[in-house]
């Protein structure tokens, strides 16, 4: 993506005023803008700098500074004496002591072009600045990573380190030499054989792990959370008080040179190799490489990587190797002319939430999505964003029409991440979940437990109607054979069924028109269909597929009520007093059979055919009836299968392991572990002739 392209995608916030100015009235606006923008930047400024608290991400900061950088360019004539752009980093903090640097930290340059070309513009200049011609050979270069930090500059004297300092404006810093010593892998001292005066210089990071720890802690106290990485980072190393520096994990890493009484090498890479053998830590995605497109090579190569790197980068580094062709470059105003950041496109971005959909997913989830007007993060355009429920909404404070914070880092799926409420103009309206499914028009209920809104449309719901035709056919509910997910797909889109009562319209004729069916396929599928009718209650209920009723939930209410009919006029106070039943299944049942479209559905299903005996009254076998059961090794007379089905038809539970919940294991013959844990919790062990007995007490 060219800059170009991107400046096409990126809307800007203020495009109304964004003209050519041709009149004065024009320079007028012109002039009005560029205040605007002085403002904005300074006030943005002292957030990031000063408060280390930024309210609106970089790539925000970069595109009102190139913006406001243009203007100056293109009317000297209005630009301001304090303009922001006078300015490389922020003011010193007052409460910190000043330290002059003894060699200015200097900024390099971006490329902006996020693609192979940004390589190839630097490796021009490069040679042009060597005079070499086409035919001399390929420039060797030193590639590094771009760490997303703080610069830090460590002076050593004598091999003791003597102070540390940030970068500051580039030419005074603020000294934090007490909070940087309590960064583990800095060295305080250093070999014998260093120069007398040497100044390191690197970045201070904190790595991903440390920060959501931090965060997690920030939360945990109710202090605000950092923004990300690198701002913590600042806010840790400007502490005041090197304790609190101390508990929250800062790192370094050196890619330089300061002052020194004597080189290291003749090589920038040799110098790393230096440091690197004195105990100073430097990153290991390094290489020396040759020509452009070797430099494009490791953009990729680091790109590819980015996202399992322990820390943050922004980009990678590409300077000249030769320490003598660096001083033959020498430097452009503040930048070196050797070496330049070839980035990555942000990954945060601004734009406005223009709407919030919602889209019902195949289990029936109501999910906000956030609609907005396109941005360009993290090397797309986006103009989508889940919001995953009605909690993460107000968890952001977010309203329609808000200004928010998108990012999309690597291959992640773009989230907002933050809103800007004072960017509000009054206009934002709140988002409401629907109390009907926006595709079904059915009731949709809160599960409080998952903390989503659901759509009741069930074996009705087109957006949940795959789903729900699979599970009604699946082996533990109707067990129609033949009818798995590919037939039920075949079926849904030749429209011949939308709901499971479809599917006993279906006949042989209509089968045959559909591609792979043959004459016996559709007269087997067809008697398959016929042979499910006769099932039981418990069968039917789960296939209903109604929430949080599984296989057991339905025996349970089959074994309780007796009759369909009973079961969908039950009330909670009825529902609760079912094994197992808790309020959240009690009210999803509720829910589930008060929507008209599913009665209709089973009142179909019934129509057509399918029916079930009524359920033997058992009378409750108090020795069986709720206690759990665990069986184990070989039994004398029954497969474990059939002792589960006569315990379950006695309403007892039958667990696969044992616990301290465990009633009674039943033993066959070599029975292993669960037998000795059963013995080492001391649950009553009994064998099968004991089962039986127990089984007969209900008779
Ligand atoms: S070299 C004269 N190498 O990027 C060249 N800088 O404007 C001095 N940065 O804030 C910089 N990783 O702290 C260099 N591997 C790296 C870097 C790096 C991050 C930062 C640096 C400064 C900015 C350069």
């Amino acid at each position: 993506m060219t800059k170009k392209a991107i400046d096409d995608t990126n809307f800007s916030l203020f495009d109304d005023l964004s003209v050519e100015p041709i009149d004065s009235q024009d320079l007028e606006k012109t002039k009005e803008r560029m205040r605007a923008l002085e403002k904005d930047l300074e006030r943005w400024n002292y957030e990031y700098y000063v408060l280390d608290a930024p309210s609106v991400p970089d790539s925000e900061y970069d595109k009102a500074f190139q913006e406001l950088s243009d203007l100056e360019k293109k009317y000297p004539q209005l630009k301001s004496a304090a303009s922001p752009t006078e300015r490389v980093g922020g003011a010193a903090r007052s409460d910190l002591a000043k330290v002059k640097h003894a060699v200015p930290m200097l900024s390099i340059h971006t490329e902006t072009d996020f693609e192979a070309e940004g390589a190839r513009a630097f490796d021009d200049r490069v040679r042009k600045g060597l005079g070499l011609s086409e035919s001399d050979p390929e420039v060797e270069y030193d590639v590094e990573l771009k760490f997303d930090g703080l610069a830090m500059n460590l002076r050593y004297e004598k091999g003791v380190l003597v102070s540390a300092a940030t970068r500051g404006d580039g030419l005074v810093g603020e000294d934090v030499t007490a909070n940087v010593k309590t960064i583990r892998t800095v060295p305080l001292q250093l070999p014998a054989d260093v120069p007398e005066v040497l100044e390191v210089r690197g970045e201070v990071i904190m790595h991903k792990a440390d920060f959501e720890r931090l965060n997690d802690e920030q939360k945990m106290e109710g202090h605000k959370p950092f923004v990300n990485p690198r701002n913590a980072a600042a806010g840790c190393l400007r502490q005041l008080d090197p304790k609190v520096t101390a508990k929250r994990k800062l790192s370094f890493y050196a890619y330089g040179l300061g002052e020194v009484s004597a080189p290291l090498a003749l090589t920038h890479s040799g110098t790393l190799d230096c440091l690197q053998k004195w105990g100073f830590p430097v990153a290991s995605q390094r290489r020396v490489v040759k020509g452009w497109k070797a430099l494009a090579e490791f953009h990729d190569w680091v790109k590819s990587i980015r996202q399992t790197l322990p820390f943050e980068i922004d980009g990678v580094v590409y300077k000249v190797n030769s320490l003598a062709e660096q001083n033959e470059l020498g430097f452009i105003s503040r930048e070196p002319r050797w070496a330049c950041a070839h980035k990555y496109p942000p990954e945060e971005a601004l734009t406005v939430v223009e709407d919030i959909d919602v889209q019902v997913g195949r289990t029936g989830k109501l999910t906000p999505v956030a609609r907005l007007k396109p941005v360009f993060v993290g090397g797309v355009t986006v103009s989508n964003a889940t919001l995953h429920n009605e909690d993460f909404i107000a968890e952001l404070g977010l309203k329609i029409g808000d200004t928010v914070v998108v990012r999309r880092a690597g291959d992640v799926i773009p989230e907002v991440v933050r809103v800007l409420p004072e960017r509000r103009t009054g206009a934002e309206k709140d988002f409401v979940m629907p109390d009907h499914c926006p595709v079904c028009g059915s009731e949709t209920f809160r599960d409080e437990e998952e903390k989503d809104t659901r759509c009741t449309g069930g074996l009705f719901c087109p957006a949940q109607r795959r789903e729900s035709l699979v599970h009604f056919a699946s082996r533990l509910a109707l067990n129609i054979d033949g009818l798995g997910e590919k037939v039920i797909d075949q079926l849904l889109e030749a429209g011949l069924i939308q709901t499971p009562a479809d599917l006993y319209r279906i006949t042989e004729e209509k089968l045959l028109t559909l591609e792979r069916f043959g004459k016996k396929s559709a007269a087997n599928l067809v008697e398959a269909i016929e042979k499910s009718k006769e099932t039981t209650l418990a069968r039917f209920i789960y296939a209903l597929g109604i929430r949080h009723v599984g296989e057991s939930t339905a025996r349970d209410l089959a074994q309780h009520f007796r009759s369909l009919n009973v079961l969908m006029s039950a009330d909670a106070e009825a529902l609760l007093k079912v094994n197992d039943v808790g309020e959240v299944i009690a009210q999803s049942i509720i829910h589930f059979f008060e929507e008209p479209h599913n009665r209709h559905v089973i009142e179909n299903l019934v129509d057509l055919g399918v029916h079930w005996p009524t359920p033997e009254a058992s009378a409750v076998n108090d020795l069986v009836s709720g206690k759990t059961f665990v069986l184990t090794g070989t039994l004398p007379s029954m497969g474990r299968e059939e002792a589960k089905a006569l315990l379950l038809a006695q309403g007892a539970k039958v667990a696969s392991s044992v616990s301290k919940k465990t009633d009674y294991v039943v033993a066959g013959a070599e029975a292993g572990s669960k037998l000795e844990k059963a013995q080492a919790l001391g649950v009553a062990v009994i064998d099968e002739a004991k089962m039986l007995e127990m089984l007969k007490g209900a008779q």
